[in-house]
């Protein structure tokens, strides 16, 4: 909260061709509070190097994933669009609440135990301490709401025990932010394997259907999806490829799980993916159409970075002020 106004802040690393797994589990969701709360939407590009990347790469996709925001709906004159690394107090912040956040509390982060198993020839210290970046993102703004995945609910809840930490040794700092799951999109799985979440940096790329994928594409890898044994349309723990293409379904169509049961009931697996891909395609092709105009107009991009970036560092500032005032930091006028 900002004097009296709620804030929503949430990020997207662009660190991969952003998938229908962030789509519905996060981006589809941040227009909601886009109304009645001031909201801050940030491209991650200092939490991508937690991993190598290609130089070139980070830069396109970090205009990519600006486009894309807006493509998907958030009007820069309604939410503070910016790129993290334009806002220099997110990492000034986080080394603060490094001194804040427990070694053990971090080795408990299984993004971390799953990262480092991935990447076992460069566990840096900076994939140790990305929640603490997190957390620094989240509390600079004073966040009441978090729309993320359920994969990031973990970070967000640490990120709530370091507020609450300072706070307890400096009362009245940072508010204490609460993760929103999406009900339905909250963790899309992989089309090849359903146990495993839908990841943008998964290499089988047929397991993964990307918002900017074409029509074709989109219902060719629908029509691959491993499904599972038997023939019915239902939603069941026993039924893990079946069941995520319900909810994918369901996402884009806003039908309940029990209204998509009917309407396949007696029909086969053929039909029902092909529905998906159907309805998939059809939901991404205005994004699409939007994301290419926008593209195409770098400085457009640039100047929105810009007022981004200027936007998000006068609530920053404001921020680490106080907070540097609570910890005893001179600070000169
Ligand atoms: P990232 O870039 O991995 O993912 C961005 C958002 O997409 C969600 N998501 C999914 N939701 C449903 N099903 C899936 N298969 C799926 N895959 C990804 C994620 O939960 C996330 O909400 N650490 C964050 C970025 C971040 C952040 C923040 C988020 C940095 N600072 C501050 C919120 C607030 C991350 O790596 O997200």
């Amino acid at each position: 909260m900002f004097g009296e106004q709620k804030i929503s802040y949430s990020g997207v690393q662009p660190s991969g061709n952003l998938t229908i797994g962030n789509y519905l589990g996060a981006i589809k969701n941040f227009s909601i509070y886009s109304e009645q709360y001031k909201t801050f939407y940030c491209v991650v590009d200092q939490h991508a190097i937690t991993v190598r990347q290609v130089p070139a790469e980070l830069r396109r996709r970090t205009y990519e994933t600006l486009a894309l925001y807006m493509a998907c709906g958030l009007d820069p004159e309604k939410n503070t669009l910016y790129v993290q690394s334009m806002v220099p107090e997110h990492t000034e912040l986080a080394w603060i609440l490094n001194c804040f956040t427990m070694f053990v509390e971090l080795s408990r982060m299984t993004q971390f135990k799953d990262k480092s198993t991935k990447h076992a020839d460069n566990v840096n210290a900076g994939l140790f301490t990305y929640p603490v970046l997190m957390a620094s993102d989240i509390l600079l703004y004073q966040t009441d709401v978090v729309p993320v995945g359920i994969d990031q609910k973990q970070h967000v809840e640490l990120c709530r025990d370091v507020a609450e930490r300072f706070n307890q040794l400096y009362p009245d700092t940072f508010t204490v932010p609460e993760p929103v799951i999406a009900k339905s999109g909250m963790k899309i799985m992989s089309l090849a394997d359903p146990t495993k979440k839908m990841s943008k940096s998964d290499e089988n790329t047929n397991a993964v259907v990307y918002i900017l994928d074409d029509r074709d594409t989109i219902i060719r890898k629908f029509k691959r999806a491993v499904t599972d044994s038997g023939a019915e349309i239902r939603y069941a723990a026993d039924k893990p490829g079946v069941s995520n293409l319900i909810s994918i379904y369901s996402c884009f169509t806003g039908k309940t799980v029990e209204e998509i049961e009917r309407e396949f009931e007696g029909k086969g697996y053929g039909d029902f993916k092909l529905a998906v891909g159907e309805v998939t395609a059809d939901a991404l092709a205005p994004v699409q159409e939007k994301y290419r105009m926008l593209l195409a107009d770098k400085a457009a991009l640039e100047a929105q970075m810009k007022k981004g970036a200027e936007e998000a560092s006068w609530y920053a500032r404001r921020t680490l002020s106080k907070v540097k005032k609570k910890l005893g930091f001179v600070q000169l006028r």
